[in-house]
């Protein structure tokens, strides 16, 4: 689709041309996506971000969901002031020195974000509005020597084309979904989606693959066996990883304090093959 027209009030390449330049000592950049809603995408991407930490990458993480961002919640690091330079916005930085860069250090509290304003009027703007200021989240931003930013998107299968207007070029994407047909559906539809529009499909995520039973201890699946597999496949999708339900992991995140080996250490295999599988401007 050509544009050239919105972010709402900027000509395109001038906004484009900006996030390049902050992204310009970027190596890569990786979006973790999915077309389905609370699959566990925040989940995969900041426990995707302290794995590539971890081993030495250089991370930033962007939550692209401004309307229900939760990466600083899992992060614990909500209410942290932002920094404002002549220059641009500091990102915050998490644990193991990971740059954030979200909608949340914005809003106060539990202030919900309101498009529309006090008498409606912004509603008929909304997507550009959107696109707008996660422009300027991309843009304003400082972002400095990174190896790899990671962008958490929100649910839908059009975030990823809409953040593709304002790249100056994304490394791969990685698709989250949970084992049940109706996850799988709206994932097809979305990894469809992002082939049209040229992007490299790193590979798939299944979350919640499994559970340990807290009486017996034995693993089994959480849902009734859906096929992820034959969907992987007709797709050309590699399965990344396959990560267990852990109610340790839930509890920590929802802490603020994620832990370093949650779902039994899948993420070290998954931001190894990431890494392996990103480079630089494969799509577009
Ligand atoms: N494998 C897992 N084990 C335990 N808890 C998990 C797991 N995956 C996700 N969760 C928890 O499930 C909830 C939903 O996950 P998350 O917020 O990452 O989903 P999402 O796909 O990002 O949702 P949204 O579409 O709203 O952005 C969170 O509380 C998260 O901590
Ligand atoms: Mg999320």
């Amino acid at each position: 689709m050509q544009r050239d027209a919105t972010p709402a009030f900027e000509n395109l390449a001038v906004v484009r041309a900006r996030i390049a330049e902050r992204l310009s000592e970027c190596e890569r950049t990786l979006a973790v996506m999915s077309g389905k809603g609370g699959v566990g995408k925040s989940f995969v991407a900041v426990h995707l971000a302290l794995a590539l930490a971890r081993r030495g990458v250089r991370v930033g993480l962007l939550d692209a969901d401004l309307n229900s961002p939760s990466v600083a919640k899992m992060l614990g690091l909500r209410g942290q002031p932002l920094r404002a330079t002549a220059s641009g916005l500091r990102p915050i930085l998490g644990p193991l020195g990971i740059a954030v860069q979200s909608m949340d250090f914005f809003l106060q509290g539990t202030q919900p974000l309101d498009w529309d304003g006090p008498a409606g009027e912004g509603s008929g703007l909304r997507s550009a509005l959107e696109e707008s200021a996660l422009a300027d989240l991309l843009g304003a931003t400082e972002w400095g020597v990174l190896d790899a930013l990671l962008i958490d998107l929100a649910p839908g299968p059009d975030r990823l084309t809409a953040l593709l207007h304002l790249l100056p070029a994304l490394s791969g994407a990685i698709a989250v979904t949970i084992p049940t047909e109706v996850s799988l559906l709206a994932v097809e539809r979305s990894v469809r989606r992002a082939y049209e529009a040229g992007v490299a499909m790193l590979g798939v995520v299944e979350n919640l693959a499994s559970s340990v039973c807290s009486q017996c201890g034995a693993e089994g699946p959480l849902f009734r066996e859906a096929s992820t597999d034959a969907i992987a496949a007709q797709l050309d999708l590699a399965v990344l990883a396959r990560i267990p339900f852990d109610a340790g992991a839930a509890a920590a995140a929802d802490a603020g304090r994620p832990l370093a080996d949650a779902a039994d250490g899948v993420f070290d295999k998954l931001a190894e093959e990431a890494m392996q599988r990103a480079t630089r401007g494969a799509a577009r």
